[in-house]
Protein backbone atom coordinates (compact mmCIF):
# COMPACT_ATOMS: atom_id res chain seq x y z
CA UNK A 1 0.00 0.00 0.00
CA UNK A 2 1.09 2.99 -0.77
CA UNK A 3 2.51 5.29 2.18
CA UNK A 4 0.44 8.39 3.20
CA UNK A 5 1.43 11.46 5.41
CA UNK A 6 -0.80 13.48 7.83
CA UNK A 7 1.19 16.19 9.58
CA UNK A 8 -0.61 17.40 12.85
CA UNK A 9 -0.41 21.12 12.95
CA UNK A 10 -0.34 20.69 16.48
CA UNK A 11 3.38 20.95 16.62
CA UNK A 12 3.05 23.99 13.98
CA UNK A 13 3.38 27.65 14.88
CA UNK A 14 -0.32 28.58 15.96
CA UNK A 15 0.58 32.74 15.42
CA UNK A 16 1.54 31.53 11.92
CA UNK A 17 -0.29 28.48 11.36
CA UNK A 18 -0.89 29.25 7.14
CA UNK A 19 3.08 29.76 6.88
CA UNK A 20 3.23 26.05 8.60
CA UNK A 21 0.49 24.71 6.30
CA UNK A 22 1.70 26.27 3.59
CA UNK A 23 5.09 24.33 4.06
CA UNK A 24 3.24 20.60 3.88
CA UNK A 25 1.74 21.18 0.89
CA UNK A 26 2.76 17.70 -0.41
CA UNK A 27 1.45 15.88 2.32
CA UNK A 28 -2.29 13.83 1.83
CA UNK A 29 -4.31 14.74 4.79
CA UNK A 30 -4.15 17.63 7.46
CA UNK A 31 -4.79 16.52 10.86
CA UNK A 32 -6.05 18.41 13.11
CA UNK A 33 -5.87 17.82 16.79
CA UNK A 34 -8.72 18.96 18.69
CA UNK A 35 -8.86 18.67 22.42
CA UNK A 36 -11.10 19.64 25.14
CA UNK A 37 -9.13 19.47 28.89
CA UNK A 38 -11.87 16.57 29.51
CA UNK A 39 -10.82 13.63 27.71
CA UNK A 40 -7.47 14.37 27.46
CA UNK A 41 -5.36 16.83 29.90
CA UNK A 42 -4.98 19.57 26.94
CA UNK A 43 -6.90 22.52 25.54
CA UNK A 44 -6.24 23.29 21.44
CA UNK A 45 -8.65 24.42 18.88
CA UNK A 46 -11.72 24.05 17.54
CA UNK A 47 -13.79 24.64 14.28
CA UNK A 48 -13.51 28.81 14.35
CA UNK A 49 -9.67 28.09 13.66
CA UNK A 50 -10.47 25.04 11.21
CA UNK A 51 -12.28 27.13 8.77
CA UNK A 52 -9.71 29.72 8.03
CA UNK A 53 -6.92 27.04 7.35
CA UNK A 54 -6.58 27.06 3.46
CA UNK A 55 -5.21 23.74 1.88
CA UNK A 56 -5.87 20.89 -0.46
CA UNK A 57 -5.07 18.16 1.60
CA UNK A 58 -7.97 16.56 3.09
CA UNK A 59 -8.92 18.40 6.50
CA UNK A 60 -9.15 15.47 8.72
CA UNK A 61 -10.51 16.54 12.51
CA UNK A 62 -9.11 14.14 15.28
CA UNK A 63 -11.52 14.74 18.14
CA UNK A 64 -10.01 14.22 21.74
CA UNK A 65 -13.19 15.36 23.42
CA UNK A 66 -16.15 14.23 26.07
CA UNK A 67 -19.35 14.07 24.08
CA UNK A 68 -18.59 14.44 19.88
CA UNK A 69 -21.45 13.98 18.65
CA UNK A 70 -22.91 17.53 20.10
CA UNK A 71 -19.91 18.88 17.89
CA UNK A 72 -20.09 17.01 14.32
CA UNK A 73 -22.03 19.94 12.70
CA UNK A 74 -19.86 22.92 13.38
CA UNK A 75 -16.86 20.61 12.71
CA UNK A 76 -18.51 20.02 9.10
CA UNK A 77 -19.46 23.32 8.93
CA UNK A 78 -15.94 24.37 9.34
CA UNK A 79 -14.62 21.97 6.78
CA UNK A 80 -13.54 19.08 7.90
CA UNK A 81 -13.66 16.52 5.51
CA UNK A 82 -13.17 13.43 8.04
CA UNK A 83 -14.44 13.22 11.69
CA UNK A 84 -12.27 11.06 13.93
CA UNK A 85 -13.98 10.49 17.20
CA UNK A 86 -12.77 8.30 20.41
CA UNK A 87 -14.43 5.24 20.58
CA UNK A 88 -13.93 5.89 24.59
CA UNK A 89 -15.70 8.70 24.59
CA UNK A 90 -19.01 7.39 23.35
CA UNK A 91 -21.72 4.99 24.50
CA UNK A 92 -23.21 4.27 21.30
CA UNK A 93 -20.20 4.16 18.63
CA UNK A 94 -22.26 2.71 15.70
CA UNK A 95 -25.01 5.17 16.31
CA UNK A 96 -22.38 8.38 16.40
CA UNK A 97 -20.69 6.96 13.04
CA UNK A 98 -24.01 6.97 10.88
CA UNK A 99 -24.69 10.23 12.48
CA UNK A 100 -21.10 11.56 10.94
CA UNK A 101 -22.24 9.79 7.63
CA UNK A 102 -25.47 12.05 7.48
CA UNK A 103 -22.87 15.01 6.89
CA UNK A 104 -21.27 13.70 3.67
CA UNK A 105 -17.41 13.16 5.21
CA UNK A 106 -15.63 10.53 6.01
CA UNK A 107 -15.65 8.77 9.39
CA UNK A 108 -12.88 7.32 11.46
CA UNK A 109 -12.99 6.21 15.15
CA UNK A 110 -9.33 5.77 17.26
CA UNK A 111 -8.44 3.81 20.05
CA UNK A 112 -6.04 4.68 22.81
CA UNK A 113 -3.13 2.46 23.28
CA UNK A 114 -4.65 0.50 25.67
CA UNK A 115 -7.91 -0.05 24.03
CA UNK A 116 -8.91 -3.10 22.37
CA UNK A 117 -9.68 -3.85 19.20
CA UNK A 118 -12.75 -5.61 19.98
CA UNK A 119 -14.62 -1.70 21.10
CA UNK A 120 -14.65 -1.17 17.09
CA UNK A 121 -14.61 -4.96 15.19
CA UNK A 122 -18.26 -4.88 14.47
CA UNK A 123 -18.69 -1.17 13.13
CA UNK A 124 -15.29 -1.91 10.95
CA UNK A 125 -17.70 -1.70 7.46
CA UNK A 126 -19.26 1.23 7.71
CA UNK A 127 -15.65 3.15 8.46
CA UNK A 128 -13.70 4.87 5.89
CA UNK A 129 -10.76 4.57 8.31
CA UNK A 130 -9.25 3.72 12.11
CA UNK A 131 -6.93 5.62 13.64
CA UNK A 132 -4.78 3.64 16.25
CA UNK A 133 -2.93 6.00 18.89
CA UNK A 134 0.23 4.81 19.13
CA UNK A 135 0.89 7.40 22.61
CA UNK A 136 -1.79 8.48 24.96
CA UNK A 137 -3.58 11.55 23.53
CA UNK A 138 -3.00 14.58 24.75
CA UNK A 139 0.47 16.24 23.74
CA UNK A 140 3.04 16.20 21.12
CA UNK A 141 6.22 14.79 20.87
CA UNK A 142 5.88 11.41 22.99
CA UNK A 143 7.64 8.30 22.64
CA UNK A 144 6.18 5.24 20.29
CA UNK A 145 4.37 2.51 22.30
CA UNK A 146 5.70 -0.45 20.75
CA UNK A 147 3.04 -2.64 22.38
CA UNK A 148 0.60 -0.86 19.78
CA UNK A 149 2.28 -2.79 17.07
CA UNK A 150 0.20 -6.49 17.37
CA UNK A 151 -2.86 -4.17 17.15
CA UNK A 152 -1.62 -2.91 14.08
CA UNK A 153 -1.13 -6.31 12.96
CA UNK A 154 -4.05 -8.02 13.77
CA UNK A 155 -6.32 -5.10 12.29
CA UNK A 156 -4.80 -5.15 8.89
CA UNK A 157 -5.74 -9.15 8.90
CA UNK A 158 -9.17 -7.80 8.50
CA UNK A 159 -9.42 -3.85 7.55
CA UNK A 160 -8.72 -2.90 3.93
CA UNK A 161 -8.85 0.74 4.05
CA UNK A 162 -6.87 3.41 5.87
CA UNK A 163 -4.63 2.41 9.05
CA UNK A 164 -3.75 6.06 10.07
CA UNK A 165 -0.99 5.72 13.45
CA UNK A 166 -0.51 8.34 15.86
CA UNK A 167 2.50 9.27 17.80
CA UNK A 168 5.70 9.04 18.27
CA UNK A 169 6.36 8.69 14.37
CA UNK A 170 9.95 9.21 12.92
CA UNK A 171 12.01 7.62 10.51
CA UNK A 172 12.60 4.12 12.92
CA UNK A 173 9.11 4.02 14.24
CA UNK A 174 7.54 4.74 10.80
CA UNK A 175 9.04 1.99 9.40
CA UNK A 176 7.53 -0.03 11.96
CA UNK A 177 4.38 1.16 11.72
CA UNK A 178 4.20 0.36 8.17
CA UNK A 179 5.83 -3.17 8.30
CA UNK A 180 2.91 -3.89 10.68
CA UNK A 181 -0.01 -2.79 7.91
CA UNK A 182 -0.37 1.02 8.88
CA UNK A 183 -0.24 2.94 5.68
CA UNK A 184 -1.44 6.24 6.61
CA UNK A 185 1.53 7.93 9.35
CA UNK A 186 0.83 11.06 11.37
CA UNK A 187 3.47 13.47 12.09
CA UNK A 188 3.88 16.51 14.04
CA UNK A 189 7.28 17.07 16.20
CA UNK A 190 8.78 15.14 13.64
CA UNK A 191 7.13 17.45 10.81
CA UNK A 192 7.55 20.91 11.86
CA UNK A 193 10.02 20.42 14.53
CA UNK A 194 12.66 18.59 12.86
CA UNK A 195 16.57 20.29 13.40
CA UNK A 196 17.73 18.45 10.11
CA UNK A 197 15.13 18.86 7.51
CA UNK A 198 12.87 21.00 6.05
CA UNK A 199 8.60 19.99 6.57
CA UNK A 200 8.40 19.17 2.82
CA UNK A 201 11.57 17.21 3.08
CA UNK A 202 10.33 14.91 6.35
CA UNK A 203 7.01 14.52 4.26
CA UNK A 204 8.88 13.61 1.26
CA UNK A 205 11.31 10.88 2.62
CA UNK A 206 8.56 9.43 4.96
CA UNK A 207 6.31 8.78 2.33
CA UNK A 208 9.53 6.82 0.84
CA UNK A 209 10.04 4.97 4.55
C1 LIG B 1 -1.47 13.44 20.32
C2 LIG B 1 -1.99 13.91 18.99
C3 LIG B 1 -1.02 13.76 17.90
C4 LIG B 1 0.25 14.54 18.07
C5 LIG B 1 1.36 13.74 17.50
O1 LIG B 1 -2.47 13.54 21.26
O2 LIG B 1 -3.16 13.21 18.63
O3 LIG B 1 -1.59 13.99 16.63
O4 LIG B 1 0.25 15.79 17.45
O5 LIG B 1 2.55 14.39 17.75
P1 LIG B 1 3.96 13.71 17.56
O6 LIG B 1 4.07 13.32 16.11
O7 LIG B 1 4.92 14.79 17.96
O8 LIG B 1 4.00 12.54 18.48
ZN1 LIG C 1 -3.89 13.32 16.52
Amino acid sequence: MRIKIAPSILSANFAHLQDDVDKISNADVLHIDVMDGHFVNNITIGPVVIKDIKTNLLKESHLMIQNPGKYIKPFVEAGSQRIIFHAETVKDTEALIEEIKKHNVEVGVSLNPDSPLSMIKPYLEKLDMVLLMTVFPGFGGQKFIDSVVPKIKELRGIFEKDIEVDGGINFETAKIAAEAGANLLVAGSFVFKNKEHLPAKVVEMLKNI
